[in-house]
């Protein structure tokens, strides 16, 4: 038997006694005029294996769609395979409800669609998730996500909003004063690390009380409505990490201070820490879990709790930490009989020296009964340590899929590991009871996420192309169809960007436009953090091409929402990865030689001429600006303009400082309008300006960063004052036909794409139109005076293009200019039609000579 009884009695406990009602509910929120047209009903003889979920989907004669299955989860899983598989809609992040595209008359089944969990759990979040990705939701944001989780079959979903109301409750209860309470509780941006003691207190400003309420009103809309959709939340608990002047009030308890975290003055970190075998742990634990259960009900027996995510535990003597443990969980159980801890697995692996395997047993040991315990198996795409702990020496755990650090948003993915290896974890470790998504906040590359939900429900690895291919169309189809453009980009990014295998690299990378700028280092780190990328830039270049055709062949593509998401996602993508070049050209001009400052403004042009355009395409589109980040922070404040401007100060810094100091600046970038423009920009700004004004043997790289430091810092205390933008400006056709790429890359295009006139024209002689293009020739250093040459950009078989190439010598007729690269040319407009012919012609002699030449 793959788990034991306690968790499962939780399972089955979770599952019983549901309505069905919040399926409804989420129906008629998405699809009202659907919503006649489906009936759920509970079967609790679907189950599968030892209990888990299964559900059916069928037409009835009257045409009326049954979806039937075990569980509340169960059900909406299999209302979601219909809406995906069969009636092409989804619901996304960032995109929102594409729902109520769906026909409107639902297709009828021929057959019933089956599905069966192989797992119990499927889980969502990390702890951090709630600051880099939701700190500033409202509740309309957590209904479309709760709605996306449900829909995917999670049922055991991280609940980690507004704490801090019953904390602060228990805190005052034992006499601390609101004083001593705020010199612990940290900024609206940074809970999370205050959460899990790696920080206290807020730098700036104290966390408003009137944050600390609304946050608890939001906990219990999430909390009603998680259990409605069938999911089990797991709940805060206490800790153990208090303000410093507890020691005032339990002068005699054990109280140590904990380890510094992230470079930050001490007064922001080692965080106090009330040792879990003094008795004042047990009552607090009481009174955290007794208020909890007043506030929200009986509705979980699942806690949450982390003492050492990178904290070092102050001995590592075995008897001590099996203490600890044992402690904690005594605390639990004697709060709530049915308790179950849950806890990351982070630890062991980011603290992986101080953690060897007889430490991570002895504490683990300190929980004396396996199923009391679930751990989150927190990376195991790329660190896998359920492997060198024995599957946590027979603790029930979780296979989770990490995949970025601080919501950074390059393009990345590991298709292989997330579906092999994740099948094979669960056939090799009988206590792996789940698969979940552990995010550092969410980002793009969604199908990742789908892909390991999706996974949950398949016995063998799931089929990337077929899975890809049914993806895409139910991202774009609604009742429309899906240009075959579509299905060509996407696949030729899975098997490029989203097929990494070299894990030198494990995790999303990040774009050097967002790093700091310097002249050594800021390309090419490898890691969890990384900036190489895995994949040759040139094969986006022909994803976003065989995209950005889709919508020309199908122009109401540029109307669909999540075609515009898409496409300012992988263009941004593009233009991150050319700058690249741009960049090391620049350093390598300034290293090699002392370069006269007009060559250095012309290449220090070029690059920024690139950033004004990336901002430019993310602007057109609300999910990439910074102003909706700063938006949502300040309306927090409900009026009140200096929590509102505390707010607004808490969400800049953590993009991007990250601390009062800059201490783990550039953490959590983003590639968002507004950032680029009003920050990354500048501060390449200030790199060109200094390597003009500096001879290379003079870089002094202390003093540069002294001006960035200045001009960082102040960027923190600003307000947001421009208007959303309007007009052409929002218009992502208009914006990518005018922008440009002015790099040497080797394939130079988005250069003015502009679709062509005539769609049929595309293939001829195993060439393919591509662009029309306007290619910049960069002919001074002066770029008003560059020369605008129109043409078309071809793509052709080697030995066609050699023959162009023949033809051009005779006249220079044909070519515009002869990209570096053996597929490529811009040729003239023009020629086109006389070229076609030409090659027509002679392709025609080739092949009857071939023929000839057999038969003979
Ligand atoms: C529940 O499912 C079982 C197995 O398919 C089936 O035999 C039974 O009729 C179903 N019960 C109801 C009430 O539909
Ligand atoms: C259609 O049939 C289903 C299953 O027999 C039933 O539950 C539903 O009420 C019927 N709907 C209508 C509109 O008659
Ligand atoms: C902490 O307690 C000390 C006395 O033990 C007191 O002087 C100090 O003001 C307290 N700190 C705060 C923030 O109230
Ligand atoms: C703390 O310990 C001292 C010495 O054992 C004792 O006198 C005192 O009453 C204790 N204080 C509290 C609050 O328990
Ligand atoms: C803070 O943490 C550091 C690193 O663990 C440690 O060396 C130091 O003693 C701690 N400071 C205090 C006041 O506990
Ligand atoms: C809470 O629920 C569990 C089972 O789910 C039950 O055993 C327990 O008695 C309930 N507690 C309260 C206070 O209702
Ligand atoms: C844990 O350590 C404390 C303090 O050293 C001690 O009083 C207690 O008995 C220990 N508990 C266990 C379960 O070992
Ligand atoms: C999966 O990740 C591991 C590292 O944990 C790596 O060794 C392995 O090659 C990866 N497998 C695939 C198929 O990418
Ligand atoms: C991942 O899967 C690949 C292919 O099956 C295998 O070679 C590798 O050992 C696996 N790695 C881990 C860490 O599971
Ligand atoms: C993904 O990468 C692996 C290892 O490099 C390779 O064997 C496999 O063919 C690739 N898959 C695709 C679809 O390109
Ligand atoms: C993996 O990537 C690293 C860094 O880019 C490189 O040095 C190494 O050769 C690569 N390994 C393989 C097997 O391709
Ligand atoms: C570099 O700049 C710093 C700060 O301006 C200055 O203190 C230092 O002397 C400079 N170093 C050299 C070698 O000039």
């Amino acid at each position: 038997m793959r788990w034991a009884h306690g968790l499962l009695w939780l399972y089955a406990a979770s599952a019983a006694a549901q309505s069905v009602e919040g399926l409804y509910s989420l129906v008629k929120r998405r699809m009202p005029d659907h919503l006649d047209q489906f009936r759920f009903s509970i079967n609790s003889s679907l189950t599968h294996l030892d209990g888990y979920d299964q559900f059916r989907v069928q037409s009835a004669p009257n045409g009326t769609l049954l979806v039937e299955g075990c569980s509340i989860s169960a059900l909406s899983s299999g209302l979601h395979r219909y809406l995906t598989d069969v009636a092409h809609v989804d619901i996304y992040w960032f995109i929102g409800s594409r729902l109520h595209l769906a026909p409107s008359k639902l297709p009828a089944l021929k057959a019933p669609l089956k599905g069966a969990s192989m797992v119990p759990w499927r889980y969502h979040f990390n702890t951090v998730t709630f600051s880099y990705t939701t700190a500033f939701w409202n509740w309309e944001e957590w209904e479309v996500q709760l709605d996306w989780m449900a829909l995917r079959g999670v049922n055991l979903p991280l609940a980690w909003v507004g704490q801090e109301k019953i904390l602060v409750e228990v805190f005052r209860e034992i006499g601390l004063t609101d004083a001593e309470i705020s010199t612990f509780l940290s900024g609206p941006a940074f809970q999370a690390w205050n959460r899990f003691g790696n920080i206290q207190g807020a730098w700036h400003s104290e966390l408003p009380e009137s944050w600390i309420d609304q946050q608890f009103d939001l906990q219990k809309n999430i909390l009603r409505r998680m259990v409605e959709l069938g999911m089990t939340p797991v709940l805060p608990s206490f800790t153990g990490f208090v303000p410093m002047n507890t020691t005032r009030v339990f002068p005699n308890a054990s109280i140590i201070r904990g380890s510094q975290w992230g470079g930050f003055p001490l007064r922001y970190t080692n965080d106090s820490f009330l040792q879990p075998f003094d008795s004042h742990f047990a009552q607090l634990q009481q009174s955290f879990i007794g208020k909890q259960q007043a506030a929200y009900g009986n509705i979980s027996h699942i806690y949450t709790l982390d003492q050492y995510n990178e904290n070092t535990p102050s001995s590592g003597d075995l008897d001590y930490l099996r203490n600890i443990s044992k402690g904690t969980l005594k605390s639990l159980k004697d709060a709530d009989p049915d308790a179950v801890w849950m806890m990351q697995g982070w630890l062991f692996y980011a603290l992986s020296s101080f953690w060897t395997n007889d430490r991570v047993e002895a504490y683990l040991g300190g929980v004396e009964n396996d199923e009391d315990m679930i751990i989150l198996d927190l990376y195991s795409e790329s660190i896998p340590e359920w492997r060198r702990t024995k599957s946590y020496f027979g603790k029930p755990w979780i296979w989770c899929q990490l995949h970025d650090f601080g919501g950074n948003m390059g393009l990345y993915g590991q298709i292989l590991n997330v579906t092999q290896n994740a099948t094979q974890a669960r056939i090799e470790s009988p206590s792996m009871v789940g698969y979940g998504l552990s995010p550092e906040g969410q980002e793009g590359n969604e199908i990742m996420y789908d892909l390991l939900l999706d996974q949950a429900w398949s016995s063998r690895p799931i089929d990337t192309p077929q899975y890809f291919h049914r993806w895409v169309t139910s991202r774009y189809a609604g009742s429309g169809s899906v240009p075959q453009g579509l299905y060509e980009g996407w696949e030729l990014m899975r098997s490029t960007v989203y097929n990494n295998t070299n894990l030198t690299n494990s995790a999303v990378i990040q774009p050097t436009v967002e790093a700091q700028p310097g002249i050594n280092g800021v390309v090419g780190s490898t890691g969890t953090h990384p900036r190489a990328l895995t994949y040759e830039p040139a094969d986006l270049v022909k994803a976003w091409q065989s995209m950005y055709q889709a919508g020309h062949s199908a122009p109401e593509l540029w109307k669909n929402t999540a075609y515009q998401h898409d496409m300012v996602d992988v263009t941004r993508q593009v233009l991150d990865n050319a700058f690249i070049p741009l960049y090391l050209d620049l350093v390598t001009t300034y290293n090699e030689s002392n370069a006269s400052p007009d060559i250095l403004t012309q290449k220090g042009q070029r690059m920024l001429q690139l950033l004004a355009d990336l901002d430019a395409v993310l602007l057109t589109s609300e999910n990439f600006r910074l102003s909706k980040w700063i938006r949502s922070a300040r309306s927090w404040g409900r009026g009140n303009q200096k929590e509102a401007a505390f707010l607004e100060y808490n969400a800049r810094n953590q993009i991007t400082l990250w601390g009062p100091n800059g201490e783990i600046t550039d953490y959590a970038s983003k590639g968002w309008a507004g950032l680029v423009s009003t920050y990354y920009m500048p501060r390449w700004h200030i790199f060109i300006d200094y390597l003009k004004s500096t001879p290379t043997a003079s870089y002094n790289s202390t003093a540069f960063f002294e001006k960035l430091w200045g001009f960082e810092q102040q960027w923190q205390e600003q307000t947001w004052t421009s208007p959303e933008p309007t007009g052409d400006k929002v218009d992502l056709q208009k914006v990518l036909a005018r922008v440009r790429l002015a790099s040497h890359s080797p394939i130079p295009l988005l250069a003015a794409a502009r679709p062509l006139a005539h769609s049929d024209d595309h293939g001829f002689s195993q060439c393919r139109v591509l662009f029309e293009v306007f290619r910049i020739k960069i002919r001074s250093a002066i770029p008003a005076t560059d020369a605008v040459l129109p043409g078309l950009l071809i793509e052709c078989d080697p030995s066609i293009k050699s023959l162009i190439l023949k033809y051009d010598e005779e006249r220079h007729d044909y070519i515009v200019e002869d990209l570096d690269d053996e597929n490529y040319l811009v040729i003239k407009e023009s020629q086109l039609q006389n070229l076609k012919a030409r090659l027509d012609h002679d392709l025609d002699e080739k092949i009857m000579q071939l023929d000839e030449s057999e038969s003979e």
